[in-house]
C-alpha cells in the first residue's frame, strides 16, 4: 500500500531518480517486462477514463532499422532490443487536449516502471515529425496517431546518464495563494 513514509520515501526516490536512458546492454527484454511496462500504461489516468492509448511492440530488427530512419534519434531506437509506439486512437477521441494529457501520463508510468524495474527507456517526440510514415511502416490505420516511441532496453552498465538539471520550485510557482 502506498500510505506509509517509507513507500513514499520509495516513490520519491524513483522518480528523482529516473533518467533517459539513450545507451543498452545487448541483453534483452522479456515479454513479461513488456507486459509489465503495459501494464502500468494501461492504469493511467485519462479523463472520464477514456483510455485513448494504444501500443505497438516493436522487437522485429528490420522494422527497427526502418523507424530509426525517421528520427535523428534513429541509432537509440536501432540499439534498443525493444521500442513501445504509442498511438492515440482518433476514433475513441472525447476531447483531444485531454486525451492527449492522458496519453503522457501513460508514457510517464511506462518510463517509471522500466526504471523500477531495472531497465532503461527514453520518451521519443522527434519522431513526430514522421508520425504518418510510422504510422505507415506499421500498417496500422490511419485513425491511430504516433504520440511517443519509447526505446526500452537494459541501461549500458558502463554509461550514467547524466542528470538534467530541474529548475528550482521558486521560479516555477507562480503564486502561492
Ligand atoms: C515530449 C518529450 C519528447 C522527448 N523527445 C526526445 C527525443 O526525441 N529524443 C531524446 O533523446 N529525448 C527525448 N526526450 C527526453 C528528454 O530529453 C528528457 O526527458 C529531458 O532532457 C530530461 O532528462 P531526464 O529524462 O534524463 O531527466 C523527450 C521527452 C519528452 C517528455
Amino acid at each position: 500500500m502506498m500510505h506509509d513514509q517509507d513507500s513514499s520515501r520509495q516513490l520519491a526516490r524513483l522518480i528523482r531518480s529516473r533518467r533517459s536512458v539513450r545507451r543498452f546492454a545487448g541483453r534483452p527484454v522479456s515479454d513479461r517486462e513488456i507486459e509489465t511496462l503495459l501494464e502500468a500504461a494501461r492504469w493511467a489516468p485519462s479523463g472520464l477514463n477514456n483510455q485513448p492509448w494504444r501500443f505497438v511492440i516493436i522487437r522485429d530488427g528490420k522494422l527497427r532499422q526502418e523507424i530509426a530512419t525517421l528520427t535523428k534519434y534513429g541509432k537509440i531506437i536501432e540499439n534498443a532490443p525493444v521500442s513501445i509506439a504509442v498511438f492515440l486512437d482518433n476514433q475513441s477521441l472525447y476531447h483531444r487536449e485531454k486525451d492527449i494529457q492522458g496519453i503522457g501520463a501513460a508514457l510517464q508510468n511506462i518510463l517509471l516502471m522500466a526504471h523500477g524495474l531495472g531497465l532503461g527507456a527514453v520518451w521519443l517526440g522527434e519522431i513526430l515529425k514522421n508520425a504518418k510514415r510510422v504510422g505507415e511502416l506499421l500498417e496500422l490505420p490511419t485513425r491511430y496517431e504516433l504520440m511517443a516511441v519509447v526505446a526500452v532496453g537494459h541501461p549500458d552498465p558502463d554509461h550514467k546518464p547524466p542528470v538534467k538539471e530541474r529548475r528550482p520550485l521558486a521560479e516555477l510557482v507562480l503564486k502561492r495563494l
